[in-house]
């Protein structure tokens, strides 16, 4: 747990509005907060430095602490069950950590004076009950199988008897599986009402990982192999008294009940749904077409969703403080953090022509991203340059990015902002960058030198985010001249991605200032991207794929995957897409002989270098140069406009960059090296006097501070930013336009 963290309950908030922060400090110790308005995130002191100006206000100083609840591990939570005297329950799952020495509760029931436990436990099978005539303990003598198996408790109180049995389901060529049972007395007692946990315990956390399906529960003692056969197809012995079945309600976080009492629950931390259960035929691929098929919950111990902590402080917006990044900073004996967050105007477009689109969805994909190897080594430098030095991986209690696995080796496809992300803050680093003037920043602290930048060139600008774009869509760009990207603008939900290509479309400016941007599609849970869902489905470079048969979203039922592979990739939004990757490096670019394009002559104004052949973005704050990391070319096939110009083209050299898996089929690259391994800095206008610029490398904007400001690469960048955010239209029909 870190000493003091915390997290919002929005990205952004307007003057008159009321931010929420939810702050835990360890030990309810007493923590002291202060707010500041945010200009450079990167604390190198060989770049601009960390820069920030103090906006005091109410919620400063010192403040008594509260060490709020963290429970991962997701679970079923229904608030009545009522057993009969005696009763049978059944189950079909499969395990995934079997391994693990960990307790894990498949159910557990508790009653006024009764409860019932069922739990693995060194691959046995486990069940517990207690009431005021004694506590009955069966233990199966058969180790539990990894795959899918049935599992049954029947409790007799006429006869005295719990039996506790397991099945596994067939596998492709071994016998016929048998039967494990086990028979305990048991005193009699009456159960009567009580409240049920499915995939950890009531108490304490015991959290199951693995897949859950079709728990049921009957009146009365039944044969359990009656009741195993229930599970894997058969006639069950009676109707049910409760039946969850899990295919209902996939898009929600609602379980149901089939039984006649309705005893229906609710899912917390948002397990994976939409994912296939013990009758996955392999005939379907789409859940929405074959529910039953998907009638299974994969539970992770290690899933985070909504922490749901209590409001420790709030800020109601004074009408007087600007659109702009901002953070509040919190700082106890033992430690310190800060919670970014977004000043939007009142009234977008009413301070500036200009807006800064903060990629919060991929920052919020990407929080909480445990790279040990990756960040471990550039502490001891975050400690010298008086940055934040506790790293994600110290702290997976508050949950996992969807680039890690989980605990069970799935992949990880839910991300929440309603926990802390230690690693989407301000003044901080995340790798040790060896370049000569390397900060090694990304994400949030990256798009930093945007602001400082346009901040230092007297160009306003206001923030907004995706999380605003997802709810307001086109309207809210629509109130600006020029919308710029960050560093990494990676996931787009439908919404995000179709607001902007109406914006161009309508004549909007658009700079995509980024690296592999517009990639992945992403789902909101129940149209709020507080959570966000995101399926690995088909090509794509990437930490873990999506499972056969889970390429649809639980959220909506749609497919998943890359925006090239929903057919619209990322050329044919902002006229470059992802190409290559490589480690965090990166090199110069060079003007092509587009740049004496009369097009471009706004972009060259003033600019005597800026000729054919005349490199910039040889030093960066990323990596070394320009030309990095992840990066982007034009691709007239996948959709770049034709008229597009390439106006300069980046060509990183170091061995480490390889071609994007979805362009790689065989053992051979897809082209020569160059038209591979490229970055390609691109312009195109749109019709009705709109206008694109693309850069295509997630370097790119550690290059802009470089010399305080002054170089090549900045100068041409005011020029564009300037141009793009003057309303006059760009010339359309182009004079030459074969349109
Ligand atoms: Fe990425």
């Amino acid at each position: 747990m870190l000493p003091v963290t915390g997290y919002v309950d929005r990205w952004s908030v307007r003057p008159g509005e009321t931010i929420r922060f939810m702050i835990s400090s360890r030990g309810a110790q007493p923590y002291r907060a202060r707010l500041a308005r945010i200009f450079c995130g990167d604390p190198n002191p060989k770049g601009p430095g960390y820069r920030e100006r103090a906006m005091p206000c109410g919620i400063e100083g010192a403040h008594a602490g509260a060490e709020q609840p963290v429970r991962p591990g997701s679970r079923g939570f229904v608030p009545r069950l009522d057993l009969a005297t005696s009763f049978s329950v059944a189950l079909t799952l499969k395990p995934t950590l079997l391994d693990e020495a960990a307790p894990q509760t498949l159910l557990q029931w508790q009653g006024l004076s009764a409860s019932l436990h069922l739990w693995i436990e060194g691959r046995q099978l486990r069940a517990e009950l207690a009431s005021p005539a004694g506590v009955t303990r069966a233990v199966l003598g058969r180790a539990l199988a990894e795959g899918w198996q049935d599992l049954a408790l029947a409790r007799d109180a006429a006869a005295g008897v719990l039996t506790l049995a397991s099945r596994p389901r067939p596998d492709s060529y071994g016998p016929a599986p048998r039967i494990a049972a086990v028979e305990t007395s048991c005193p009699a007692a009456s159960l009567g009402q009580g409240q049920l946990m499915l995939a950890a315990s009531l108490q304490r956390d015991l959290s199951f990982s693995g897949r859950l399906e079709r728990p049921t529960v009957y009146d009365g003692a039944w044969p359990v192999a009656a009741l195993l056969d229930a599970q894997a197809g058969g006639a069950a012995p009676i109707a049910p008294a409760a039946l969850w079945d899990f295919s209902e309600g996939i898009g929600t976080d609602r379980i149901t009940d089939r039984g006649p009492n309705g005893f229906h629950g609710t899912l917390e931390n948002l397990p994976t749904r939409a994912v296939t259960g013990a009758a996955w035929s392999g005939r379907h691929h789409r859940w929405t077409e074959a529910p039953a098929e998907y009638a299974a919950i994969h539970f992770h111990a290690d899933d985070v969703g909504d922490l749901g902590w209590a409001p420790s402080l709030a800020l109601t917006v004074p009408a007087d403080w600007p659109s702009g990044l901002y953070a509040l900073h919190l700082e106890t004996a033992e430690g310190r953090d800060n919670i970014p967050f977004v000043i939007r105007a009142a009234e977008a477009g009413s301070q500036a022509r200009v807006a800064l689109l903060l990629p919060t969805l991929t920052y919020q994909i990407y929080g909480q991203y445990p790279r040990r190897e990756v960040t471990e080594t550039s502490l001891p430098r975050a400690e010298a340059w008086g940055a934040l030095v506790e790293p994600a991986h110290r702290h997976p209690e508050y949950g996992l990015s969807a680039y890690n696995t989980h605990a069970d080796g799935s992949g990880v496809t839910i991300t929440s902002m309603r926990r802390p992300m230690p690693d989407k803050r301000v003044n901080q680093i995340h790798r040790l960058d060896e370049s000569p003037e390397g900060s090694g920043t990304y994400w949030l602290a990256a798009d930093t030198y945007l602001i400082d930048w346009l901040d230092r060139r007297g160009i306003a600008c206001e923030l907004i985010t995706d999380h605003d774009l997802h709810a307001e869509g086109v309207g809210l760009l629509n109130r600006y001249s020029a919308v710029l990207t960050g560093q990494h603008p990676e996931y787009h939900t439908e919404e995000t991605r179709g607001a902007i290509a109406e914006f161009i479309a309508g004549g909007g400016r658009f700079l995509y200032l980024g690296g592999n941007g517009f990639y992945w599609k992403i789902v909101p849970f129940q149209g709020e991207t507080w959570a966000v869902e995101l399926r690995r489905a088909e090509g794509g470079i990437r930490t873990w794929a999506a499972e056969p048969g889970e390429g649809y979203h639980a959220f909506d039922g749609s497919y998943g995957g890359l925006w090239r592979r929903l057919g619209k990739p990322p050329q044919a939004l902002v006229g470059v897409g992802f190409t290559a990757q490589g480690e965090y490096r990166a090199e110069p670019y060079r003007f092509t002989d587009a740049i004496d394009d009369p097009r471009l002559a706004f972009m060259r104004a003033g600019l005597e270098e800026a000729v054919p052949g005349t490199a910039f973005g040889e030093r960066g704050l990323m990596g070394g140069g320009a030309a990095g990391h992840e990066i982007d070319r034009t691709d007239k096939a996948l959709g770049t406009p034709r008229h597009a110009l390439v106006l300069a083209v980046g060509l990183p050299q170091h061995a480490s960059f390889e071609p994007a898996n979805e362009d790689r089929l065989t053992q051979e690259w897809p082209g020569a090296r160059e038209e591979i391994i490229r970055s390609d800095i691109t312009f195109f206008e749109s019709a009705g006097g709109g206008a694109v610029f693309s850069v295509g490398s997630m370097s790119f904007i550690g290059a802009l501070p470089i010399d305080n400001y002054e170089n090549l690469l900045a100068r041409l960048m005011e020029n564009v930013v300037r141009r793009f955010a003057d309303p006059t239209p760009f010339p359309w029909p182009l004079p030459e336009s074969p349109l």
